[in-house]
């Protein structure tokens, strides 16, 4: 194949996995189903979406979190909550907003995990929380599943609060049982009349409780919680109104970002077209690609200064700038890790926290070398080197998977388990402990060996369907919508999209101090 048609083969697997995500992201945005949404737009109610929309400032982005979450699962794409990180008042909040078009807004798994996740990055990045809150509370279904761990929900909210962090709440409807401690819990409280509900139970368990007959607005509506119980800071005439008020709080919060602010304020644009990147990896993740050519349209004027770079070649290191931030970047060249790439990960991440510098891990490694020379040659300690750096390291880490994530590189380049900032994948993604015909060969190896240890003969026939399911059930679970489904990841994002999710994510994480660590674990030499 000649350079263009490979670049053209590459593009049309690549349109082929963005459909797939297109697909997956509609069905996500499609929340209940029309049937819901009608019922909801009828009764005069915004959908969650629209909620975010008209909170947001006007013409600005909203980095939405996760939005494929439970997809391959037995709950709707998406969970029933939306999230992301948005601008209000010029303040970059992170939005949390029930869609009550699924099962009431009720609370599932995938949404516990997508509003668990919002409240790290919350507190990671000094991000103001704003709930959107419309929920029937527990979806009693799965009640067993989110309960116990639900709870820390309310205890982040306090904890966001305690480290300075604002939380705003704005109460559309039902709020009930834990729920409402949303509003409880958050520093200013905003409730839409006639429509806010927030009790700890309903009449109907009220009766059973304590026999008591009461009403609705009795227990726990907006007025009465702004006239009385005093739990409504704000009461709100209808849904707009109470978006305004929200506006309003975040207008007097005298919000100020700690970190430093970018170097310019008119970042050069990348030099190289970021269409390109469609054209870069290959369906076929045995076949390497140069992260330079990824690199050169996403970083400001496509200029990167490599550091080392005749040294750990299959390790690209450098310094640039991302819309104005400066960043240290490590890109994994070709695939495997070699004891240089390690030890020379280990230096550059240490010079990275010297000077504050925030770190992008670009991911396309199939792990560690193996093999004899190299465990001799001490391939495990210096892989440790590196990954005591990436664990050690307190400058903020930016991580996106271009290609493959396998092994122990994924822990090393900064995988989820190591608690990157932002994590994001490309479509073509891929992530497991290995291959899926590494992984099929090496059972069949073990089961041979186990076989003639107990001198039973083999069944080739059985082996070689044993392989071609676990290939095919290893594949499955390697892709990157799967991996997003079960939130190992922020998102799937358009590999054109590279620069500006980074750029958003960077702008983010400035909200909080960007200091680098004053010390590491004992590194063995
Ligand atoms: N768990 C599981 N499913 C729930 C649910 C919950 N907590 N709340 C609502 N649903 C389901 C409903 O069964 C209904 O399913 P269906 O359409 O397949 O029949 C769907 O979500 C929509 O509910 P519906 O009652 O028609 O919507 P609504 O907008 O008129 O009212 C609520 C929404 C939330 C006010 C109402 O459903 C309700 O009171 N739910 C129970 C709240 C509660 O007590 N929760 C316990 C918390 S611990």
């Amino acid at each position: 194949m000649t350079t263009s048609q490979a670049s053209q083969a590459n593009r049309r697997a690549m349109l082929d996995r963005l459909a797939e995500l297109d697909a997956a992201l509609d069905q996500a945005r499609a929340g209940g189903g029309e049937k819901y949404v009608t019922r909801h737009h009828g009764r005069g109610k915004l959908l969650a979406r629209e909620r975010v929309e008209l909170l947001l400032d006007r013409d600005s982005p909203f980095l939405e979190l996760s939005p494929v979450a439970g997809w391959d699962t037995d709950f709707p794409v998406g969970g029933s909550v939306v999230t992301g990180i948005g601008v209000v008042e010029g303040v970059e909040c992170l939005l949390i907003a029930n869609d009550p078009t699924v099962r009431g807004g009720a609370v599932n798994p995938i949404s516990l995990a997508k509003t668990r996740r919002a409240g790290d990055i919350a507190l990671a990045n000094r991000l103001p929380m704003v709930n959107l809150v419309e929920s029937g509370g527990a979806d009693l279904p799965s009640q067993a599943d989110i309960f116990i761990p639900g709870g820390r929900v309310f205890r982040d909210l306090t904890r966001l609060s305690a480290a300075r962090i604002p939380t705003v709440s704005v109460v559309f409807g039902n709020a009930t049982a834990g729920g409402a401690y949303v509003p409880g819990m958050s520093d200013y409280t905003i409730m839409v009349r006639d429509r806010a509900k927030v009790f700890l139970a309903g009449p109907p368990l009220v009766k059973m409780a304590t026999g008591e007959v009461t009403d609705d607005e009795s227990l726990g509506g907006a007025t009465m919680h702004a006239t009385r119980s005093g739990l409504a800071d704000y009461l709100a005439v209808d849904e707009r109104d109470g978006l305004r008020l929200a506006r309003q709080v975040i207008r007097r919060l005298n919000w100020r970002k700690q970190g430093p602010p970018p170097r310019t304020s008119v970042p050069a644009p990348p030099v190289y077209d970021p269409e390109d990147l469609l054209d870069v990896p290959s369906a076929d993740l045995k076949v390497p690609f140069d992260p330079r050519e990824v690199l050169a349209r996403v970083l400001d004027g496509s200029e990167f200064d490599e550091f080392k770079p005749a040294y750990g070649t299959a390790l690209v290191t450098g310094w640039g700038e991302l819309h104005g931030y400066p960043v240290g970047v490590l890109a994994n060249a070709r695939g495997v890790l070699f004891s240089e790439e390690a030890q020379k990960a280990a230096q550059f991440i240490q010079l990275a926290n010297a000077a504050d510098t925030p770190l992008v891990f670009l991911q396309n490694t199939t792990g560690y070398m193996v093999g004899a020379e190299y465990e001799q040659g001490g391939i495990i300690k210096h892989g440790a080197l590196m990954i005591n750096a990436v664990s050690n390291s307190t400058v903020p880490h930016l991580t996106v998977n271009l290609g493959a994530s396998y092994g122990a590189g994924n822990y090393g380049m900064c995988g989820r388990a190591y608690e990157p900032r932002f994590l994001f994948s490309w479509p073509n993604a891929k992530s497991a402990v290995m291959g899926p015909a590494q992984l099929a060969g090496t059972l069949s190896i073990v089961a041979r060996q186990a076989a003639l240890a107990r001198g039973r003969e083999y069944d080739e026939d059985s082996d070689a369907a044993m392989r071609m399911m676990v290939e095919q059930q290893i594949e499955s679970q390697s892709g990157a919508l799967f991996l997003s489904g079960k939130l190992y990841d922020d998102g799937v994002i358009d590999p054109r999209d590279t620069r500006t999710v980074l750029g958003l994510c960077l702008s983010a994480v400035h909200n909080g101090p960007i200091s680098g660590a004053d010390g590491f674990g004992v590194f063995r030499m």
